[in-house]
């Protein structure tokens, strides 16, 4: 949900282009986070007035659509000397995902102060008091340009400001005293002033330990970094209570230079150094002179934060595309890897133990516990329901299955003894980090399983697993779900180590896990066939995807991939409520895919088939291979290796990722934009 990215030099000489490029180039890393606007704000060049909105030595240009019609932009502005050598410099960028107000150019950030820009703001989040902040701000006189609840922030920053009194305000303080008006959700903001306002300055304490409270598997490695300053005009302030938000340094080889880096992930910065600070809730940070400094919102307090530099593992290439169409269909066809990686150092195949290091201290509470509660939403959420009966199995204990908001909206009650699973891919969903809170606050244990290392989840659960998928570019989330799934297996194997009554089943479990990147690789080789049936069913309005048992979810996510990319209406039907409804829109027009594995459903679901073709229905079918009782009566089969009846969701969920990425291809989508959604969801 927005993606926001700045970019600092400081006695580094950088011509206006080299800037240009590299805050265009982090905000393409972050598009996947919103692209229905974008804008920058940089420096103006010396003693240059422009089209009437740089009056002020900032310039703001902001562009309705996507990063690419602002890069064209940008080399629009003639005013702009792009061969200009800036020493020192600060520009900050955008790109938006709209909650308040329509995609426009008007619309999209940064928001300023006034027709000065004498601040600016770029912003990821809500400000959910705005309405009464902004009449406040309106009956003091302040006209405002958008219709968006960030705007609020720069003008009140000038109410502030201007209202200062003899105050000797430093900038940060006037940051804080703002923010501390707003009533907010999960919240970034950047803040801009080429005013002397001075800035206080508390040194940054450094730990070269865990970062975290939590169990060293569950975190990750830190390193020290020192800075030096001198003295310059220029004045950033980035705030935030978001942590997914990294802060890079990169030095210059005489120890005095520097640039920094700001975003809201750490992808947009990989290309430029692997050294992140990530900011935790209310941390306020600011570069004063080329230097650093970081505090908490509420200083009164007395509290300097600690916060380590940590090591980035990601390496450039796993967030390029490669060879692929999109990042969606590169992320399909990395799954073997991915699942791999997921199980890497934590299943011993000879002894048949599977640890998960982030879990094991708290193992004995775990197996203590009322019920297991598993929360997320959309494919995260799918993840819970495709492992529940696994988990259910292997823990003996109740697992429910919740959508977060869904939930929050219930106020489900919530015991001392329940130990409550948060899985999210991003680590920072807002639904599901409210429920989190929520469990926190009733005393249950929390447990994060995420594929984001220094997320919110990761930080504020107890323990957790790190899914080791990989940077997830493509919206649409696909190796993340088959890891998620892994992991969870993973813990109910970890769970049911001791139980002698298991060992038979654990063993046939673990076995399947062994092999099944394999398997994967051989479900990838039927992309040609999936493109075939996706040639006769793209032009189709609706499409309906049916299982039952350990394959139900993969109906769900299937549907929702269907729904999301191509924009095809399709629903996840439970074969077992057929005849209770959904029966009624079958006929030979009817796309329908059904899902018959040989397990412990198999009967059942030849029952629903039978209802199927009774009715003209021309049903595709996902079955296992050789399988002439099932094809015999299809009208399309798609064969898939056989594997553990718990496992073979994560093999018939992928040629559903398939045809969703070869209809939105067919249907002329754009795959990794799809309309109206982003990644990372942070706002309730
Ligand atoms: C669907 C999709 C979404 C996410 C959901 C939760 O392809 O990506 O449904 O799964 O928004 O996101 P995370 O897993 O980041 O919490």
């Amino acid at each position: 949900m927005c993606g926001i990215f700045a970019y600092l030099n400081y006695c580094v000489p950088r011509t206006r282009k080299e800037i240009f490029e590299t805050l265009v180039k982090g905000l393409q890393r972050l598009e996947y986070r919103g692209y229905d606007s974008a804008g920058i704000a940089v420096d103006g060049d010396k003693n240059t007035t422009t089209d009437g909105i740089n009056n002020n030595n900032i310039v703001l240009i902001k562009k309705n659509g996507k990063v690419k019609a602002l890069d064209e932009e940008l080399y629009k502005k003639d005013c702009m000397d792009l061969e200009m050598e800036l020493d020192t410099h600060f520009g900050m960028a955008h790109t938006r995902w709209a909650t308040h107000g329509e995609p426009s150019a008007l619309n999209s950030h940064p928001h300023r102060s006034d027709k000065n820009n004498e601040f600016v703001v770029i912003h990821n989040g809500i400000i959910t008091n705005y309405k009464e902040l902004k009449k406040y701000l309106n009956s003091k006189g302040y006209e405002f340009e958008s219709e968006t609840d960030t705007e609020v922030i720069p003008k009140l920053i000038k109410y502030v400001y201007d209202n200062r009194e003899r105050e000797d305000l430093s900038f940060s303080t006037l940051v804080e005293r703002v923010i501390q008006q707003l009533v907010r959700s999960p919240l970034l903001i950047g803040v801009r002033s080429k005013y002397e306002l001075s800035a206080e300055h508390i040194p940054i304490q450094y730990n070269t330990g865990d970062r975290s409270q939590n169990s060293s598997n569950w975190s990750s490695s830190t390193d020290r970094w020192t800075g030096d300053s001198k003295g310059t005009s220029c004045r950033v302030v980035l705030s935030h209570n978001r942590p997914d938000i990294a802060n890079a340094v990169n030095f210059a080889e005489d120890g005095k230079a520097v640039e920094y880096y700001f975003a809201s992930d750490a992808s947009a910065i990989i290309e430029h150094t692997n050294k992140v600070i990530y900011l935790e809730d209310d941390d306020i940070a600011a570069v004063v002179g080329g230097k650093l400094s970081l505090h908490r919102l509420n200083r009164l307090a007395g509290e300097v934060p600690v916060r380590a530099i940590q090591t980035l593992q990601m390496e450039l290439q796993e967030i390029m595309k490669g060879n692929f169409e999109a990042f969606m269909q590169k992320e399909i066809f990395e799954q073997p890897e991915s699942v791999f990686n997921t199980m890497r150092g934590r299943i011993c195949f000879d002894t048949n133990k599977v640890i998960l290091g982030g879990l094991k201290d708290h193992l004995k509470e775990i197996k203590r516990c009322r019920r297991l509660i598993m929360i997320g939403c959309g494919t995260s959420f799918h993840a819970a329901v495709a492992t529940r009966q696994a988990l259910e199995e292997l823990t003996e204990l109740p697992v429910m299955v919740e959508l977060a908001s869904d939930f929050l909206d219930r106020n489900t009650p919530v015991f001392r003894d329940d130990v409550c699973f948060y899985i999210s891919q991003s680590g920072e969903t807002a639904d599901t980090l409210m429920a989190l809170r929520y469990c926190k606050d009733r005393g249950a244990l929390t447990v994060g399983v995420t594929n984001t290392v220094g997320s919110s989840i990761s930080r504020d659960t107890d323990c957790g697993v790190h899914i080791n998928a990989g940077p997830e570019i493509g919206v649409a989330s696909t190796k993340a779900y088959t890891s998620q799934f892994v992991a969870l297996i993973m813990f109910g194997l970890m769970m049911s180590e001791d139980r002698i009554s298991l060992q038979t089943r654990r063993l046939e479990i673990i076995n399947g896990l062994r092999i099944l990147p394999e398997l994967i690789k051989k479900v990838l080789t039927l992309d040609k066939n999936i493109k075939s049936i996706a040639d006769e069913l793209y032009e189709q309005r609706s499409l309906l995807v049916m299982g039952r048992g350990f394959n139900y979810a993969t109906c769900l996510e299937g549907a929702l991939k269907i729904k999301e990319i191509p924009y095809m209406h399709s629903e996840g039907i439970l074969a077992g409520e057929l005849k209770h409804g959904p029966l009624a829109l079958i006929d030979k027009h009817m796309p329908v895919i059904m899902i018959i594995m040989r397990d412990a459903c198999y009967t059942k679901c030849q029952n629903a088939l039978q209802q199927v073709t009774a009715r003209s229905g021309r049903p595709i079918i996902l079955c296992c291979q050789d399988d002439p009782e099932v094809s015999k009566n299809a009208y399309k089969t798609i064969e898939l290796p056989q594997t553990v009846d718990c496992l073979q969701g994560i093999l018939s969920v992928i040629p559903l990722q398939l045809l969703s990425f070869h209809l939105a291809v067919l249907r002329g989508y754009d795959v990794d934009c799809p309309r109206s959604l982003a990644k990372s969801v942070t706002v309730e």
